[in-house]
C-alpha cells in the first residue's frame, strides 16, 4: 500500500481495487486523481477513529467527550467545522506571508550553526529541527521553551504505544493564558478569542502533532532529490527566489510525505469511478498513485524536469496538479504554511550554499520503510557560502 511501485501498478489497472481483507473491515483503494479527490472529499465517508487515533488514544464515544480531547479527523462534521474554522479564519495566505520573514530567520539561524567544511546530516540538523522550529514561531512558543517542545515531536510522539502526554497538555495551558493576558503577534494569541482553553490547547497540539514529520519528510527526502539531478539543483541555486516555490510543487508531487490519505469509513453507500462501495467499508486513498496519474501528470512527462525549467525557470507556469495535502473538507489545514516553509527552506539553502553536495563516500542515501518512506540521514558537505 505504501510502495510507490506497487501503487503505480494499482493505477495503471484502474482507480479504484477492493483489497483482500479476508476477516477484517472490508478495505477498498482509490488510486485514480479525480477518484482519490472525489472521495476525499465525499461527505458519505469519515473519519475512521480506529486508525486515525495519534499519539492519544480516542475515546470509542467521542460525543460524551469534550471536544479538546478529540481531533478533527475523527470529529464529526459540525464539531469538525468549528475546530477547523478556529484556526483557518486566521492562517490566511497574507497573514502566512507576514511570517516569511520570520521563518527565513530561523532557517537562517540554523545554517549559522552548521560546519561548512565538515560532513554535516541535513536530516537531523536542518530537515528535522527547522519544521519545529517554524511551528513554534506559528504558535509563539518562546525560544527558551522550544527544546522541550522538539523532544516531544521528535523523540516521544512517535515511539508506541501512543500515550496522552499530560504535561505537553498543561504546558500549552500555561501558554494559552499567558497569550490571553498578553497577547502577541502569532496564532495562539489570535485564536483566544475562543471560550475555551480546551480547544486552543487541542488546535495548538493537532497542529504541532500533523505539522512536523511530513515537511522534515519532504525537505529531507527533497533535497536528496535535489542533489541527485545536480541541473535542476543549479537553476535553483541561479534564482532561488524565483524557483524555489515550483521545485516545491514538484517535489511535493514527488516526495508525497504522506503516501496514504487518512482512512476513511462509509457511513452510506459511496459511488466512487462508476463503483460502488458499501457502507461501513473502509476507504483509502493513494496519494501517490493520484499524483502519478497519467490523466494529470502524462506519462511522457520527464520526471526530472520541474514545470517552469523547460526554457528558464518560470514560477507563473501552472505546476503539475498534486493530491498531497489532501482535498475537501480534511485537507491538509497547513498546506499555505509548510509550502511557506519549504520554499523558504530551499531558497535560502541554495542562496546561501549553491556548492552544497553529498558527502564525499556516500553511496547510498537509507530511507525508512513504513507507512512513510522517509530520509534517514542525508549526509552533505556545505561547502562556501555564497554572500551577494
Ligand atoms: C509538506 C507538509 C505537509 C503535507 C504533505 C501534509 C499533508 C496532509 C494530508 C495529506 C492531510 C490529510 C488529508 C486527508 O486525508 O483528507 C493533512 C491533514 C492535516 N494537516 Fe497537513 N501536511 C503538511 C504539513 C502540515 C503543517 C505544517 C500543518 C500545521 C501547520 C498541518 C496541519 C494539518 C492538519 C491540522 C490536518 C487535519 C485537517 C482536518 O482534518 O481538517 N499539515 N495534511
Amino acid at each position: 500500500m505504501h510502495e510507490p511501485s506497487v501503487m503505480r501498478r494499482f493505477a495503471e489497472a484502474g482507480p479504484v481495487h477492493r483489497l483482500a481483507s479476508a476477516g477484517s473491515v472490508p478495505t477498498w483503494v482509490v488510486t485514480g486523481y479525480e477518484a482519490a479527490r472525489a472521495v476525499l472529499a465525499h461527505p458519505g465517508l469519515r473519519g475512521d477513529t480506529a486508525t486515525t487515533a495519534g499519539y492519544r488514544p480516542q475515546p470509542p464515544e467521542l460525543a460524551s467527550v469534550h471536544p479538546g480531547d478529540a481531533d478533527t479527523v475523527t470529529v464529526d462534521a459540525g464539531e469538525h467545522a468549528r475546530l477547523r474554522g478556529l484556526v483557518e479564519r486566521h492562517l490566511t495566505p497574507q497573514w502566512t506571508d507576514s511570517l516569511l520573514p520570520r521563518l527565513r530567520r530561523v532557517t537562517d539561524g540554523l545554517l549559522d550553526g552548521l560546519p561548512r567544511d565538515r560532513e554535516v546530516d541535513l536530516v537531523a540538523a536542518f530537515a528535522v529541527p527547522l519544521p519545529v522550529a517554524a511551528l513554534c514561531e506559528l504558535l509563539g512558543v518562546p525560544e527558551p521553551d522550544r527544546p522541550y517542545l522538539a523532544d516531544w515531536l521528535v523523540r516521544r510522539v512517535p515511539t508506541p504505544p501512543p500515550a496522552a502526554h499530560e504535561d505537553v497538555d498543561a504546558y500549552l495551558a500555561g501558554l494559552v493564558a499567558e497569550r490571553r493576558k498578553r497577547p502577541a503577534d502569532d496564532l495562539l494569541s489570535r485564536m483566544c478569542e475562543a471560550v475555551h482553553d480546551e480547544d486552543l490547547i487541542a488546535a495548538a497540539r493537532l497542529l504541532l502533532v500533523s505539522g512536523a514529520r511530513p515537511t522534515t519528510t519532504l525537505l529531507g527526502n527533497g533535497v536528496a532529490a535535489l542533489l541527485a539531478d545536480r541541473d535542476r539543483w543549479r537553476l535553483l541555486t541561479g534564482d532561488p527566489d524565483a524557483v524555489a516555490g515550483p521545485v516545491t510543487e514538484e517535489l511535493l508531487r514527488r516526495v508525497t510525505p504522506y503516501p496514504v490519505g487518512f482512512a476513511r469509513r462509509a457511513v452510506a453507500p459511496v459511488e466512487a469511478a462508476g463503483v460502488r462501495i458499501p457502507a461501513g467499508h473502509r476507504v483509502l486513498a493513494s496519494l501517490t498513485a493520484a499524483n502519478h496519474d497519467p490523466t494529470v501528470c502524462p506519462a511522457n512527462h520527464d520526471p526530472t524536469v520541474c514545470p517552469g525549467e523547460h526554457d528558464g525557470p518560470d514560477p507563473g507556469r501552472a505546476p503539475h496538479p498534486h493530491a498531497s495535502f489532501g482535498h475537501g473538507r480534511h485537507a491538509c489545514l497547513g498546506a499555505g504554511f509548510a509550502r511557506a516553509v519549504v520554499r523558504t527552506a530551499l531558497g535560502t539553502l541554495a542562496g546561501r550554499f549553491p556548492g552544497l553536495d553529498l558527502a564525499p563516500g556516500t553511496r547510498e542515501l537509507h530511507y525508512r520503510r513504513s507507512r512513510v518512506r522517509y530520509l534517514l540521514a542525508l549526509p552533505v558537505l556545505l561547502g562556501p557560502e555564497h554572500r551577494p
